[in-house]
């Protein structure tokens, strides 16, 4: 039977893909990328260095599509991301069915981990029950960007027998700080949420582009250092095309 391979690579540092993980890509016929098309092709091109890095024969085909966009016109937001992920099941469906030979292995590298916001698996679930194409799959996981910042920083992400949530710029807009925790970690922020935070006393643990060449890393009040993480990002993102970045919020520096 067809098999497919849903493999998490790590958040930028090819020396953090996992021994697993290269075994298996080691056993895999096709790979599928969907790509975007702009800068953000950086993600792309790392991908594709980690498979000439440690796959070991180059006999394995690469099949490249472009990834369709978020339609803004679909409201509400969840309406939204539904659709798109329709969209990509259709487009994996097709490669599945067009190219993955009966026996074959095909192979999915996803950022970071497959399971912390990333919608392969819910794809990939999709696809089968929509029932046009049968396959196993299997999950290899990766190490997180919440793991790569937290490493950088050389923190652990709780106080003693404290809870950590992980949320979205766009939720702490929307209804602030969670209430009961103390440690937030904030990821997918692209408006700089963190600086409409009342709290200037918060301490914020910064990281963009972790694990590459181009990482930045900062740390201090939130109070003294929003203006700065703002600028940095903004000059960042100006200079690369594109930026990833992810910090952890808490109340009292540890
Ligand atoms: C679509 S999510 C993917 C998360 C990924 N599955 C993971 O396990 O980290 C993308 C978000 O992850 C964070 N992220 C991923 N890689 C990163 C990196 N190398 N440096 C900083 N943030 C990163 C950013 O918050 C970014 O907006």
């Amino acid at each position: 039977m067809r098999k497919l391979y849903v493999i998490g690579i790590g958040a930028g540092d090819p020396e953090q893909v996992t021994m697993q993980a290269i075994r298996t890509m080691n056993l895999v016929d096709v790979f599928f990328f969907l790509s975007k098309g702009d800068a953000k092709d950086d993600l792309l091109r790392i991908r594709k260095e980690i498979c000439d890095r440690y796959i070991e024969q180059g006999t394995y085909k690469a099949i490249e599509v472009t990834d369709p966009e978020r339609d803004p016109s679909i409201t509400p937001y969840s309406a939204r991301v539904e659709a798109w992920h329709l969209e990509r099941a259709l487009i994996y469906e097709g490669l599945i069915e067009r190219e993955l030979g009966e026996e074959d292995c095909g192979g999915i590298l996803v950022w970071g981990d497959p399971s912390l916001y990333d919608s392969t698996l819910r794809v990939i679930d999709q696809v089968l029950k929509r029932g046009n194409v049968h396959f196993d799959y299997e999950v290899i996981p990766g190490i997180t960007s919440v793991q790569a910042l937290a490493a950088r920083h050389k923190i652990v992400l709780n106080g003693i027998g404290e809870s950590v949530c992980v949320t979205t710029g766009r939720q702490l807009a929307a209804t602030g700080l969670p209430d009961n925790t103390e440690n937030v970690v904030v990821m997918l922020d692209g408006n700089n949420s963190y600086k409409n935070l009342a709290d200037p006393d918060l301490h914020i643990y910064w990281g963009a582009y972790l694990g590459t060449e181009n990482e930045i890393l900062l740390s201090g009040k939130l109070g003294e250092l929003a203006e700065t993480i703002e600028a940095t990002r903004a000059e960042a993102r100006k200079r690369n095309g594109w930026i990833m970045d992810i910090y952890l919020l808490r109340k009292s520096d540890l």
